[in-house]
């Protein structure tokens, strides 16, 4: 007898879903699976202006069909306006703001060059109960890349929670041992969303057998200690850590290239991917909690009507999505152990 798994219908609460025709190509394999997403604002130029924010959810609603509700976020800059803050907030189009150190990720030039430029953001988003969501990577070339998580939590995490201690903080694609403790130890008001790939993988799939650029995302994939800490986490039935893809599409010949840009494409078997993380750690009891009910808590909203059905059965993974130059490569090469019931 096929084993399967029912849940409350889940959201993506970190999804990168771009613009134009690959907007229109990758939005529907999110649809598909989450009835809302956090919609990251880092296109190019970047979602910093209220009205951009609404024309772009417009932009995604004509892509993802009937039933999907995007959540906009604004692209916090060093001269972000906390009146266009509230503004947003107040029209019910931004949901939370997004934090990019300069430099740290794709998209990120115009982000944040220090911390204080955003004092009084982050106050009045204390204030009105709007979330920040953090990139939490230091881009200080002296620090090794493979630190720089750790370091940010030092350097401008601890300050943060410690300044703004109402202020809700999601700690994005947490990668670490020493995020993973720092979202468990501090107060209710700090959370993380974790992605498929950080639950999969370790460095060494960056180079298997030659260099691998369709794994290559920021911040980019640890050690093995760290992966095992990050899935502890996941499936440890604490609210504080929820289901978030970090989908990034790039397309092919921008991943395969002498400078490949960071991102990998998980969206058309998320879900598949983050159960059979919790089947193998014997731990689909809390599944629904990691990918449907904390996040939803965090964020204040209800959780979501419906129900999706997953199987453990095999479901395999096309090597490549769109055609052409349009081409995007999805994360699980080799498939999956469950798969979404039709
Ligand atoms: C993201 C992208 O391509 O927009 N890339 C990534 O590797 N995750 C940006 C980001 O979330 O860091
Ligand atoms: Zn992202």
């Amino acid at each position: 007898m096929t084993v399967t798994i029912t849940i409350r219908r889940p959201d993506d609460w970190h999804v990168h879903l771009r613009d134009g025709d690959m907007l229109r190509l990758v939005a529907p394999y999110t649809a598909r699976q989450f009835a809302r997403a956090i919609v990251m604002p880092n296109l190019a130029p970047p979602v910093t202006t209220v009205e951009q924010a609404a024309s772009y959810r417009d932009r995604i609603l004509a892509a993802a069909g009937e039933g999907f509700n995007p959540l906009m976020t604004c692209y916090l800059i060093d001269q972000v306006d906390p009146d266009e803050l509230s503004r947003g907030h107040a029209e019910g189009v931004w949901v939370a703001a997004k934090l990019y150190p300069a430099g740290a990720t794709t998209n990120s030039a115009r982000g944040v060059t220090d911390i204080a430029n955003l004092h009084a953001a982050l106050a009045r988003m204390e204030a009105i109960g709007m979330p920040l969501l953090v990139h939490g990577e230091v881009t200080d070339p002296q620090v090794d890349v493979f630190d720089r998580e750790a370091v940010f939590i030092d350097r401008v995490l601890e300050g943060l929670v410690r300044d703004f201690p109402a202020l809700k903080i999601v700690f994005e694609h947490i990668t670490t041992r020493q995020a993973a403790q720092f979202v468990a130890d501090a107060s209710a008001t700090v959370a993380a969303t974790i992605t498929p790939q950080h639950l999969m993988l370790n460095r060494n799939a960056l180079f298997q057998g030659g260099l691998r650029p369709h794994v290559y995302c920021l911040p980019v994939v640890k050690r093995e200690e760290h992966r095992l800490a990050v899935r502890a986490a996941a499936v440890s039935g604490s609210p504080k850590f929820f289901l978030g893809t970090d989908s990034a599409p790039h397309v092919v010949a921008a991943k395969e290239s002498s400078c490949g840009c960071a991102g990998l494409f998980n969206a058309p078997f998320a879900l598949e991917a983050y159960a059979q993380v919790f089947d193998e750690e014997g731990a689909l009891d809390r599944f629904e909690g990691f990918a449907s009910r904390h996040g939803p808590a965090f964020y204040g909203l209800p959780v979501n009507e419906g129900t999706v059905t997953l199987e453990r059965t095999a479901a395999t993974v096309p090597e490549q999505i769109g055609s052409g130059e349009a081409a995007v490569v999805p994360f699980g090469a080799g498939g999956f152990s469950w798969r979404v019931a039709s």
